[in-house]
C-alpha cells in the first residue's frame, strides 16, 4: 500500500485557559496524537496544531478571583497545559494562544468578509444586567427561586429540583451571583451571524462524507427544525478582541476560537520553510484538514465554522472527527466522587503510556463514551503490554546474546506464522487510518499471543540446556525478535517512549515500512527492561492526589461561580446535580460511634465502628485531621446507611459519615446531647 505523500493538517479542540487538563480532555489529545504519529510514521507531511482558548467571561472572572490580570492568568495556564501535554507525550508542532496577533488579524479579516458578504445582522436585544458590577449576565450568573416548584438557589435557565426551564426574568428574587445585586434589564446592540442563510450549504456539506453518520443525523434534526442567527458579540467588559469599527463590542469567544486553529498554523508557517499558509487554507486547497473534537462542541465545528469559512472564501474541513466523553468506573467524571482526575495527579504516579494504551484499546471511530475502569486498566496494561508485548523480547533476548552475539538469523523458522504478520501489516494501518484503534490493538495483541505461543511451544529455555541445540535456539529467538519488531512498529503511534527504547534494543530506528520485512544481517543490542508492571498503590496514590487537589480548589475558590469551566456547558463547578428522587433514596441515620481507631498508612482516615440501633457498621472516614479517635467514642453522628459497601485499600467501608466544614480541624459531627437515638431516620 504505497501512497503519495499527503499534506495533512490536524487539530484538537483548544482547551480553555481557566482550568487544568484532566483525563477527559486527554481522550481527545491522545486520540489525535496517535493519529498524527501514525501519519508521520508513514511518511506524510502531517502538522498538528493547537492552542489555548484564552477569551471569555469565565477566564476574565477567574483571573479577577485570583487577583491577577487575564494576560497573567492565560500565560500561567498555558505553561501548565503545555507541560501536561508534553508529559503525556502529546507532540504538537505548534501550541499557540487565541489571544495572539495572528488570531486578531485573522478574526478581524474573516469578520469583515462576513460583513461585506451581507452575513452580519445588527439589532438591539434586552439582557439581564448586574447594576453593581456593570456587566451583562449570562444565565449561569443568575440565581433565584424556581417559579414552578419554589426551590431556592436555582440557576438562571432551569431548575435542578423540578426540571422546569424558564427565562431568567421568570425567577423569583433573582440575584447576580457576581455581586448579589438584583439584575436589571438592559438593552444593547448585538451582532449576529446569519446562519439560516447557510442551511442549504450545510445540508450538502454535512452529508458529504466529512462527518460520522451519527453526527450527520443529529445535525439533520437541527437543520430540519430551522437554524437561528448566531449572536457573535459581547459588550464590555469582556476579555477578547474588539470588533473592527465597533468600539466597546467584542467577539464572542466562540467566534475567534476556531480561527485559533488557523492562527496557530500561521504562526508556525511563518517560521517553517515547507509550510505555506495559503496552500493549506485558501479555498480550493488540496491539502487535508481534520478537526478532532468532543461531542459537546459539534454545533460550533459543523455548523458555524464551515459556514464562516465558506463565506470568507477559505477551504472547508476534510473531516470533523467527533469522540465521546470519558467516564470513570462507569460514571460521569465527578468532583464530588473524586473521579475528576487531573493530568498531573496521574503523571505524579504513573507512566503516561499506560493511559495512552488503555484509551487506544477503547477508542473507535464512533461517538460512544469511553470508560476508564480502574481495575480493568491495571489488568489490561499488565496483561497486554507487560505480559504479551514486552515479554516476547525479555524472554528471548538473552539467548540471542548467549548463542549468537545478537546476530539475527536470516532463516525463518515458522514461515506460516511470519506470513500472518506480513499480511496483517496493511490491515493494521487501515485501522489506524480509520481511527479504529481498539480494533487495531486487538489485532496486534492477537498476534502477540501467537508469538508467545510460538515461543512457548519451542521452549528455547529447554533447548538451551544443550549446546547442540544452539542453531535451533537462535532460529526460534530470531523469529521472536522479528515479531517483536513488527509489534513495536504497530504500537509505535501509541507508545512513543517505548518505541525509542525498543529501537535501542533492536538497534534500529522503528519506522512504518510499506511492507514488513525480515531483519537481514542485523545485530541487536543487549536487552534492558522496557516497561514496569502497573501496581494498585499507584492508582490509590493518584486518587488521593485527585481528592487533595479538589480540596485545595474548594478552599481557594471565591463564593462566586468563577470556576465555571466553559462558555458552553453550564456545569455545576463543584459536583454533579442529582435528581430529588435520587436524594430521596439516601437513608440517613443517627449512629452511635462505638469505636474509632487510626488506620495504619493513612494520614487522614479513621476506622469507625457505628451502631445504628442494634446493627453495627464499619466505616472509613477522612476526619482524622479534626478528631482524636478516643474523643469520638460515645458520640452521635449522622451516617448514610444504604451506601453500597466500598472496597478501600484498608478494608470494606459500609457507609459514610456525614460531616460538615471546610476541612482541616474544622470538621463537625453531631453533638452528643442532641436527644437523637441510634438508628433514627433523619428526613
Ligand atoms: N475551548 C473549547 C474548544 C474550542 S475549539 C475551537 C472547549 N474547551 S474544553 O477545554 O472545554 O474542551 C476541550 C476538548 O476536550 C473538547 O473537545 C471537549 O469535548 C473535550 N473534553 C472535555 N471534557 C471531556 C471529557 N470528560 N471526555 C472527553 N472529552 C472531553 O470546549
Ligand atoms: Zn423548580
Amino acid at each position: 500500500m504505497t501512497q503519495a505523500r499527503r499534506k495533512i493538517l490536524v487539530t484538537s479542540a483548544l482547551p480553555y485557559a481557566n482550568g487544568s487538563i484532566h483525563l477527559g480532555h486527554l481522550v481527545e489529545y491522545i486520540q489525535t496524537d496517535i493519529w498524527v504519529r501514525f501519519q508521520k510514521a508513514r511518511g506524510h507531511e502531517c502538522t498538528y496544531v493547537c492552542a489555548d482558548d484564552a477569551h471569555g467571561t469565565a477566564i476574565m472572572l477567574k483571573a479577577e478571583s485570583l487577583g491577577i490580570s487575564p494576560e497573567e492568568q492565560i500565560a500561567n495556564v498555558k505553561a501548565e497545559h503545555e507541560k501536561d501535554f508534553a508529559d503525556f507525550l502529546i507532540e504538537f508542532d505548534n501550541y499557540h494562544s487565541t489571544h495572539s496577533d495572528e488570531n486578531q488579524t485573522l478574526a478581524s479579516e474573516i469578520y469583515l468578509a462576513l460583513e461585506a458578504n451581507g452575513h452580519i445582522d445588527r439589532r438591539s436585544i434586552t439582557q439581564a444586567f448586574d447594576p453593581e458590577r456593570e456587566i451583562f449576565l449570562a444565565d449561569r450568573y443568575i440565581k433565584g427561586t424556581c417559579p414552578k416548584c419554589k426551590s431556592e438557589d436555582q440557576y438562571g435557565d432551569n431548575c435542578e429540583v423540578c426540571g422546569a426551564t424558564y427565562a431568567p426574568t421568570d425567577l423569583i428574587d433573582a440575584v447576580s451571583t457576581l455581586s448579589g445585586a438584583t439584575p436589571t434589564q438592559k438593552e444593547s446592540e448585538h451582532f449576529f451571524f446569519k446562519l439560516p442563510e447557510f442551511t442549504d450549504f450545510l445540508k450538502d456539506w454535512t452529508r458529504s462524507g466529512t462527518l460520522q453518520t451519527e453526527v450527520a443525523n443529529k445535525l439533520s434534526e437541527w437543520l430540519d427544525s430551522g437554524l437561528q442567527q448566531w449572536d457573535i458579540s459581547r459588550d464590555a467588559p469582556y476579555f477578547g478582541f474588539e470588533i473592527p469599527n465597533a468600539p466597546g463590542k467584542y467577539f464572542y469567544v466562540w467566534l475567534d476560537a476556531p480561527i485559533g486553529y488557523m492562527a496557530s498554523f500561521k504562526n508556525l508557517s511563518e517560521r517553517t520553510d515547507d509550510l505555506d499558509f495559503d496552500e493549506y487554507w485558501k479555498a480550493g486547497s488540496d491539502t487535508e484538514l481534520y478537526h478532532f473534537i468532543g461531542k459537546d462542541i459539534v454545533n460550533f465545528h459543523a455548523l458555524f465554522w464551515p459556514s464562516m469559512l465558506h463565506s470568507a472564501n477559505y477551504r472547508l474541513p476534510t473531516g470533523v472527527n467527533v469522540h465521546g466523553f470519558l467516564t470513570v468506573n462507569g460514571k460521569k467524571m465527578s468532583k464530588s466522587r473524586g473521579t475528576f482526575i487531573n493530568a498531573r495527579a496521574y503523571l505524579n504516579h504513573m507512566n503516561p503510556e499506560y493511559l495512552r494504551y488503555y484509551f487506544a484499546a477503547k477508542l473507535s471511530s464512533g461517538v460512544d463514551d469511553i470508560d476508564l475502569n480502574l481495575e480493568d486498566f491495571v489488568q489490561r496494561v499488565n496483561s497486554d503490554l507487560v505480559g504479551k508485548y514486552v515479554n516476547i523480547a525479555s524472554r528471548t533476548a538473552k539467548f540471542m546474546m548467549r548463542f549468537a552475539d545478537g546476530n539475527v538469523s536470516s532463516h525463518i523458522s515458522d514461515p506460516e506464522l511470519w506470513q500472518r504478520f506480513v499480511d496483517a501489516h496493511d490491515h493494521i494501518a487501515s485501522l489506524y487510518e480509520a481511527r479504529e484503534y481498539g480494533k487495531a490493538t486487538k489485532e496486534i495483541m492477537a498476534l502477540a499471543d501467537a508469538a508467545n505461543q510460538f515461543i512457548a511451544n519451542n521452549a528455547p529455555w529447554t533447548l538451551a540446556k544443550d549446546e547442540a541445540n544452539s542453531d535451533q535456539v537462535v532460529a526460534v529467538c530470531s523469529q521472536a525478535i522479528n515479531m517483536f519488531h513488527a509489534l513495536s512498529i504497530w504500537l509505535s503511534p501509541v507508545l512513543p517512549a517505548t518505541q525509542e527504547a525498543a529501537g535501542e534494543f533492536l538497534n534500529l530506528d522503528i519506522r512504518w515500512p510499506n511492507t514488513l520485512e525480515w531483519l537481514n544481517n542485523h545485530t541487536i543490542a543487549p536487552f534492558k527492561p522496557l516497561m514496569k508492571r502497573l501496581e494498585q498503590p499507584a492508582i490509590d496514590a493518584m486518587m488521593d492526589d485527585a481528592k487533595a487537589e479538589l480540596e485545595a480548589l474548594q478552599a481557594q475558590s471565591a463564593p462566586t461561580p468563577t470556576l465555571s469551566s466553559s462558555e458552553h456547558l453550564d456545569a455545576d463547578p463543584l459536583g454533579d446535580i442529582i435528581e430529588f428522587d435520587d436524594f430521596a433514596k439516601v437513608d440517613l441515620r443517627i449512629a452511635l460511634i462505638v469505636d474509632a481507631q487510626p488506620v495504619k498508612g493513612a494520614d487522614k482516615l479513621l476506622q469507625v465502628t457505628l451502631d445504628i440501633g442494634g446493627e453495627t457498621r464499619n466505616v472509613f472516614a477522612g476526619i482524622k485531621s479534626a478528631y482524636q479517635p478516643e474523643d469520638l467514642i460515645g458520640k452521635l453522628t449522622l451516617m448514610v446507611a444504604n451506601l453500597a459497601p466500598r472496597k478501600m485499600r484498608f478494608g470494606v467501608s459500609e457507609g459514610m459519615i456525614a460531616a460538615a466544614g471546610p476541612g482541616g480541624s474544622d470538621i463537625f459531627l453531631l453533638s452528643p446531647d442532641s436527644g437523637a437515638k441510634p438508628g433514627m431516620r433523619v428526613k
